[in-house]
């Protein structure tokens, strides 16, 4: 069982040393083998998805990743940015199913910025297409024509694009509450009407699971006026890229929030969904739950040891019980601690 873990940027190789601790600390026999991604990599050999790396993450059954990207390397052309790293091995490895669970732990209720009442009890999980859609569509680029500056982008899907993160998405909503809800704009664009009557044809083979379909800026809406209305939510690239921030806000803890990424046979990439945060990078602050919680659903979805995972996310739920909390988490009456003592503390805890 070999895991490809790669730091990144950032605060990054700071989460990911608490992680690995944790995943050591369970003696499952795990081969753990570090490379680069992001700006790291172009740092060290000019690409932000180098071939070692590529390499690895290939012969690994499971990628750990912290988090990409600064100011640092905003300014370098597109092709060498830490996103294109990201975007590439996501595609590279055939990463179409993205997990992005949404909780509101009971014990981080006032870290949200909605009323307590509208969040609390909070648990949805949002299924990103994210290997398609206008991300990856050709034609693109900014050219000139007609003596200006001209940019595009494609956006399209085909049908089994479509129908392989359904299935995902109704497998999901069969194991929750068995509400899907399929976000989309087919009032305006094709590509996503076609997304539209697609699900729609899966729905009969799921009927356990009850389908609902909601236009995207509508579903931006619901999710701050009435978040718990919601169970699963299957979405494009673009559309889940920003409902999924939307929806980890309404924690108010997105230090907490693990993700997955997941290809047809469950080898995935487990990553925090926090980026790189370059302003606290270095200073032992930053809050390594989220890539903790990462490898917990690293342990069930592709190694298929639900056992752990639960050891693991209890042991997570056990300090903040406790009422450890790092910076971005804390308030008056708790116990401030930094990345290495909230590692030690999930030590302690499992
Ligand atoms: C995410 C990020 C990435 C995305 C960026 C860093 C390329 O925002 O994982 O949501 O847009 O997919
Ligand atoms: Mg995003």
């Amino acid at each position: 069982m070999k895991i490809c873990v790669l730091p990144g940027d950032g605060i990054g190789p700071e989460i990911m040393a608490e992680a690995v601790r944790v995943i050591q600390a369970l003696d499952l026999k795990f081969e753990l083998e570090e490379g680069l991604l992001g700006g790291a990599a172009v740092d060290a050999t000019g690409d932000p998805y180098p071939e070692a790396t590529r390499k690895l993450a290939r012969e690994a059954d499971a990628v750990l990743l912290g988090a990409v990207g600064g100011p640092k390397w905003d300014s370098l052309p597109r092709e060498q940015r830490p996103e294109r790293g990201l975007l590439g091995i996501r595609k590279d490895l055939g990463l179409f199913a993205n997990l992005r669970p949404a909780i509101l732990y009971p014990e981080l209720a006032n870290a949200s910025t909605l009323k307590p009442e509208v969040v609390s009890g909070l648990d949805i999980l949002i299924v990103r297409e994210l290997t398609g859609d206008i991300y990856f569509g050709q034609p693109r680029g900014i050219e000139n024509r007609d003596g200006e500056r001209y940019g595009f982008n494609t956006m399209h899907y085909t049908e089994s694009e479509i129908r392989r993160i359904g299935r995902v998405a109704f497998e999901a909503a069969r194991k929750r509450n068995k509400r899907l809800c399929s976000v989309d704009k087919m009032n305006v664009l094709e590509t996503t009407q076609l997304w539209r009557d697609v699900m729609t044809e899966l729905a009969p083979e799921y009927p356990d699971v009850e389908l609902t379909h909601m236009l995207v800026d509508n579903a931006a809406m619901q999710l701050v006026r009435a978040p718990k209305q919601f169970d699963v939510m299957v979405t494009g690239n673009m559309f889940g890229d920003i409902l999924s921030d939307e929806a980890s806000m309404l924690t108010g803890s997105i230090g907490m929030l693990p993700s997955a990424s997941l290809d047809a046979n469950n080898k995935g990439l487990y990553e925090p969904s926090h980026g790189s945060a370059p302003d606290i990078a270095g200073k032992g602050v930053a809050n390594p739950l989220a890539t903790i919680l990462s490898a917990a659903m690293m342990l069930r979805y592709t190694f298929n040891n639900e056992a752990a995972a639960a050891r693991v996310e209890t042991a997570v739920k056990k300090v903040l019980a406790q009422g450890y909390r790092t910076g971005d988490i804390y308030e008056p009456g708790t116990t401030k601690v930094g990345t290495k003592q909230m590692g030690d503390a999930v030590l302690a805890a499992l």
